[in-house]
Order: C-alpha cells, then structure tokens, then sequence
C-alpha cells in the first residue's frame, strides 16, 4: 500500500469513531464495569500491522516488549497470549518439583492459582483482609512450612500488597516471588509499580483492563535466565529465544547461532527443543495495538485513580452498610475496580443492592472467584487450608464491584452514587 492509501485509510477510520460518539442517558445507557477505550489510532496499528504481511510476533512485539519493561522499569519483559498464559509460563519457568508448596490467597482468579495445580504444586490458602482483598503478610508466617518454594500474590484488584514485608519474608525463607498484576497495571507500592518486587510479574490485556490488545499478557522480570525459559516454553519449547528474532522479522535474515549454537550437532536451532513447550503467543496485530494503548496509559492510570477518588468520597456516606476498600499507607492504587462487601449487619443481601444496580443499568461482578475452596472444579484438589478463611467466604457471599474505568464520565459516576443513595434510603425510612 502507498502513503496515501495509509492516510485515506487512517481518515476514514477516524471518521468512523467520530460517528460513533454516544450520549449518557441514565438508566438507559449501560455503566460497564470495565470498557476498552481506544479509537481509530489502535484499529489503524492493527490493520497496518496486517497488512504488513506479517502475522505472527515481529517487530511491534520487540518494540512493545521494549517499551513496556521501560515503562515499568524492568529488564525483560515477554509477551503472551493473555495473562492466563503468563502465569502459566511464570510458574513454568521455575522448574520447581512437583510436591512442593505455593502460599497464595483463597480469593483469587482461577487461572492465576491454576497453573500451580497443574503443575503438581500444593497451593496454601491464606485468608485475605475484608478491606484490602489481599492476605495480610503479618500471617505469613502462619502459612510457611519447609516445603513453600514460592508465593503467588494477585494484587486484587489493582490494590497492592504489602511488598515489602513480602520480600523480607521471601529473602528469608528463599522463596520466589510471582506478583500476579494483572488488575494492577500502575499500582505502585512505596514509589516503585507492583510487578517489580518478586522474580516475575505478569499482566491481562483482555478489555476490562488497564489498556488492552483485544486479548493478550505479558511477564516481566529482572531475571535473564527467567525471561529466556518463560521464551522457549511460550514458544514451543524451542532452543531459540533471541529477545528479537531476526527471522521473523525478515525471513531472509542470515542469523549466525541457527546452526552453530545448537545443542544437537548440525540440527537448525529454530527446531531444538529444550522444553516441554506450548505455544502461547499473540499475533503481531496486538502488539501494535498495544504500543498505541501504551500512549494513553498515563490518562488511563490517571482516570482510574480519579474515578476510584470520586466513588470513594461519595459511598464513604454508606458505611453503614458496606464494607469499602481500603489501601496501604505506602500503596498507591490503580484500581480496576470499585469493591464493595455488604456488612453483615446490613438490612439487605448483595442480591439486593446488586439488582437494583443492574436494573437500573449498572454493571456489577463479584469478585472473580471468591473463596476457590468453594467453586466447583476445585473440590478434589489437594489445598492446604490455612485457618478457616471466613473473610473468603464472605466475599463469596457479600462483595461485588462497580467500574472505573477511564471512560466513566462525571455524569456516570454522579448517577452511580444517586441510584446507591436512592437504594439505601428505603432502609433509612
Ligand atoms: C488477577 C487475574 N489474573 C489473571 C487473569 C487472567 O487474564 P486473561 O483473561 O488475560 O487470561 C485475570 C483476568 O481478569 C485476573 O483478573
């Protein structure tokens, strides 16, 4: 394609987001718990991208990597399919034996505590604390026996934990450290962002996150060693893991280690496997998809933070009735969400408050899985319980969230409060 045919592509798109501009009408227009915002720049990179000719991972994904760990300040990061696929390379790449033991939260996602079942790794529950959603690291202690190789903490819904005290802890025991970002993309903990703290971080860009790729994920580490094998298992397994691969991006490269640095005498390193690998990556198309989110990721973080201000301040009128977030005293949250546990004294259920929500055209969800212990799929797997988890099985029964996401307007969050208040005053009466 010539410039110009780019540019009158890059305008007519542009003209299609203009058009597509809606009003708010509340009660009539739904308030999405979580959106993708992004306009034609992300559906241009994407097309070009496709149009390149290239469809697999190339030059957008070198360059998002690059950019990514540059804006989060680690050495290496490498891209994924999703964040599901992360943790599944994150734990993959520690090469622990089967039978040794994970501590991490009860109320968690499944497929961040997934991959340490499939892996034959014990997890150890720990119960969280009713205001953060995190485990309180002062119970750490309570969870260690000889055989923990390895904690895996979600910063549940963008709210960090308390990494220092998690480290300490860590160091002590020699224990690596997976912090599961993928609802906290800009959360930070004592000035540094969450991700950066333990051996590996990994990230979700599915659309209800912080900025997205359509689907995609990302770990991050300092490690060299880790972010090479996290490469051969998303890719196959294979013994080439150059950060940026010649060859992909011109399959008419000469690359000087194919047939020399190859642990099979004379074999194509490109086909040596050293791994039992999968293949978990994403397209190009993501990527560049990506590198324009990463453009408006500092507006994002900001947004949030303001939307999460705003809904504060107002509910903080409701305590009564519910339970709001609290954070840390050095954290500095970018929520993914706006949490909400229903006291238990409250004269309502969360079934209550979360369908006149959604009547009224307010998204809610709970949040994710609650107390795993109590899903379905998990019944016959083998846990170790730390305590009796009551503040898990009261998220199960009594938390929910509301959005704020960065396209949440003054308006939206004004008749977000309105319909809360309209809610409780029926029990003030
Ligand atoms: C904490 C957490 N971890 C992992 C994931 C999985 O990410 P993905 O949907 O990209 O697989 C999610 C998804 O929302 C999540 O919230």
């Amino acid at each position: 394609m010539s410039e110009r045919d780019y540019k009158e592509l890059f305008q007519i798109l542009e003209n299609i987001f203009k058009e597509k501009k809606e009003e708010f009408v509340p009660g009539k227009t739904t308030i999405h718990y979580a959106l993708a915002v992004y306009d034609h720049q992300e559906i241009f990179a994407a097309l070009k991208s496709l149009l390149s000719g290239w469809f697999g991972i190339g030059r957008y994904a070198s360059e998002f990597e690059k950019q990514f760990s540059n804006f989060l300040g680690t050495k290496y990061c490498v891209l994924t399919n999703s964040g599901s696929s992360a943790n599944l390379l994150a734990v993959e790449s520690l090469q622990l034996p089967k039978g040794v033991e994970a501590i991490t939260p009860a109320t968690t996602f499944p497929t961040t505590i997934n991959p340490l079942i499939q892996k034959g790794i014990k997890p150890v529950l720990m119960d969280i604390n009713p205001s953060t959603y995190n485990v309180n690291a002062s119970e750490l202690e309570e969870a260690y026996s000889e055989k923990v190789k390895l904690i895996v903490l979600p910063h549940t819904l963008g709210n960090p934990n308390e990494m220092d005290s998690v480290m300490d802890f860590a160091e002590e025991h020699d224990l690596y450290v997976i912090e599961d970002s993928c609802d906290a993309l800009g959360s930070k903990y004592d000035g540094k962002y969450v991700s950066t703290f333990g051996d590996i971080g990994t990230f979700s860009f599915y659309p209800a996150h912080h900025m997205t790729m359509g689907e995609g994920g990302a770990i991050v580490t300092n490690n060299e060693e880790i972010s090479l094998t996290v490469r051969s298992f998303r890719d196959w397994g294979r013994a080439c893991v150059c950060p940026i691969c010649k060859i992909a991006l011109d399959p008419n490269a000469y690359c000087p280690l194919r047939f020399s640095q190859t642990p099979l005498p004379d074999y194509d390193r490109r086909f040596t496997y050293i791994n039992i690998g999968y293949n978990l990556k994403p397209l190009d198309l993501q990527a560049a998809m990506g590198l324009e989110q990463l453009k408006k990721l500092p507006f994002f973080i900001r947004k949030r933070k303001e939307n999460f201000e705003k809904l504060y301040r107002e509910l903080s009128a409701f305590e009564d009735y519910f339970i709001l977030p609290k954070s840390l005293p050095k954290a500095e949250p970018c929520w993914f969400a706006f949490p909400l546990t229903v006291r238990e004294n409250a004269p309502f259920k969360r079934r209550d408050i979360v369908d006149f929500l959604e009547k009224r055209k307010i998204a809610t969800r709970p949040l994710f899985a609650g107390n795993i212990l109590r899903q379905p799929a998990y019944q016959n797997v083998d846990f170790r319980v730390v305590g009796k988890l009551e503040n898990s099985d009261r998220v199960m029964t009594s938390s929910f969230f509301v959005g704020v996401h960065p396209a949440l307007t003054e308006d939206m969050i004004t008749y977000m409060v309105n319909t809360f208040e309209e809610f409780v005053r029926k029990f003030k009466e």
